[in-house]
């Protein structure tokens, strides 16, 4: 584990660009493809700006979700539709899009087929997360029904679905589907993008405390660099 620290998030955004196109150029000269999980939420925004303009050969690369919330992919808080807006995009439009919804009811429903979907990707050539100040990463939030599932190592599991406990963090949209812990931890690049003093006190705190809280756990298994800016 590492911390990046920035005095800007244009700053923040660049660097993580460069590193993360290296990373993609990379899987693509040794496998001939990258696959690249990227996380909904605000904050990437400005990365995935940066990221179209990236010349990069886009056409063999894979871009996944690293959770979802159960909503329609055209729906305002559908992480597939935000990562098509904001990512697939200028040069990254020639990129493939794996997203996570299936037409099922929820999403436990819906695993074995995501889990097929997802499988062929594997291991990510890199993952982006985001964290919440409650602590959670990816849909692994504290608490959910489905959380031990996603931190269950015995099994070969990608995705899993999951229930948040409903909080200002999750909004309405408490069914997701995420990666498992395993399945980031398998990367080959994870990194987790933060803003704001809020989160990083609250990471600093839980890092220094062993809380227990998902994003530490998953640090207490994965080699998660930091890129935090104000
Ligand atoms: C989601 C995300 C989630 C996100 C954090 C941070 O779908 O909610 O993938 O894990 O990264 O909630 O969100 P913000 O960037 O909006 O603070």
């Amino acid at each position: 584990m590492g911390w990046h620290l920035f005095d800007t998030r244009e700053q923040q955004a660049a660097t993580l660009a460069d590193v993360i196109a290296e990373r993609l150029q990379q899987e693509i000269n040794e496998r001939g493809f990258a696959s690249w999980a990227v996380s909904g939420g605000s904050t990437p925004a400005p990365l995935f700006r940066v990221m179209q303009t990236r010349p990069l050969p886009w056409q063999q690369v894979k871009i996944a979700l690293v959770d979802e919330r159960w909503v329609d992919s055209e729906h305002s808080r559908s992480n597939e539709a935000f990562v098509r807006t904001e990512l697939c995009q200028g040069l990254a439009a020639a990129a493939s899009l794996t997203g996570m919804k299936t037409p099922h009811a929820d999403p436990y429903a819906a695993e074995a087929m995501v889990n097929e979907r997802y499988q062929p990707l594997q291991p990510f050539s890199s993952v982006l997360l985001g964290m919440g100040a409650d602590g959670h990463t990816a849909s692994l939030f504290p608490e959910a029904e489905g959380l031990e599932a996603a931190f269950d190592s015995t099994q070969q599991k990608t995705c899993v679905a999951l229930t948040a406990r409903r909080s200002e963090v999750t909004g309405a949209e408490v069914q997701r589907m995420s990666l498992t812990a395993r399945a980031i931890g398998a990367a080959r690049q994870i990194v987790l993008m933060i803003t704001g003093a809020e989160k990083r006190a609250v990471l600093e705190q839980a890092i220094q405390e062993h809380s227990g809280l998902p994003v530490t756990r998953l640090m207490e298994q994965a080699a998660i660099d930091i890129y935090w800016a104000p």
